[in-house]
């Protein structure tokens, strides 16, 4: 059963990115890097960061004193850790940590930036993430995201809302949260400015901790 969940959690982020092809990742790469721009010098978490195409963007751009490349799966990171050494990136400004989004193993205020790429919807608990988030971002400090929304085909929306905890306990993804339901998240946590950009299902938004 684990096993099973565990490649049917994929499914709708597979069918969501196959829809957003025009979304490339070097697309994404700089509306993130817009959203992360007055953060430039300081340190950036990718959290959730996968095989790290993120984090090793962030690492190529030299924008950061530090970039964490951050997951919670050992098999990720170890992939991250191999195509780091393929693409003969330096690690000297490159920090791999194995954390639960949750618990973040970070002093609170002590983080610039922090970019969590096609990552809330697989949160066991995105409000409890969230809130960690903003607890580890100095005042000022910018989060931002990206996700997929379920609400192209406003016929289906009603009878997502009624199947959502059936189709979250089957594939394990938690979410699809809708964009109101992401700006709440953020401003319950304390993140404001909330701010988004939307191309079909994809979603990449962005918000800053209160000074
Ligand atoms: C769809 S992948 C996104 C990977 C990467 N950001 C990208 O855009 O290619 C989602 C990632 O979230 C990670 N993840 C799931 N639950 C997590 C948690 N509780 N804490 C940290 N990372 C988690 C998974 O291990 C996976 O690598």
């Amino acid at each position: 059963m684990h096993i099973f969940k565990h490649y049917v959690s994929f499914v709708p982020a597979i069918i969501f990115t196959q829809l957003s092809k025009n979304i490339t990742i070097q697309l994404q790469f700089e509306m993130a890097k817009d959203y992360l721009k007055p953060k430039s010098g300081g340190i950036i978490i990718d959290a959730s960061c996968g095989s790290g195409l993120f984090s090793r963007l962030f690492v190529k751009s030299e924008l950061y004193c530090l970039v964490v490349a951050l997951d919670f799966s050992e098999n990720m990171l170890k992939q991250c850790k191999e195509f780091i050494k393929q693409e003969n990136i330096s690690d000297e400004r490159l920090v791999l940590v194995r954390a639960d989004i949750s618990r973040l193993p970070f002093v609170s205020g002590s983080i610039d930036a922090l970019h969590a790429g096609a990552a809330i919807h697989c949160w066991p608990s995105p409000a409890c993430a969230v809130a960690e988030i903003s607890r580890v971002l100095r005042p000022g400090g910018v989060f931002v995201g990206s996700t997929f929304i379920a609400d192209v085909l406003p016929p289906v929306i009603p009878l997502l809302r009624i199947g959502r905890p059936y189709i979250d306990q089957i594939t394990g993804n938690n979410t699809f949260l809708s964009e109101l339901e992401l700006e709440d998240l953020c401003s319950a946590c304390g993140l404001v400015n909330f701010t988004f950009v939307r191309n079909g299902f994809y979603i990449m938004f962005s918000a800053t901790k209160a000074s």
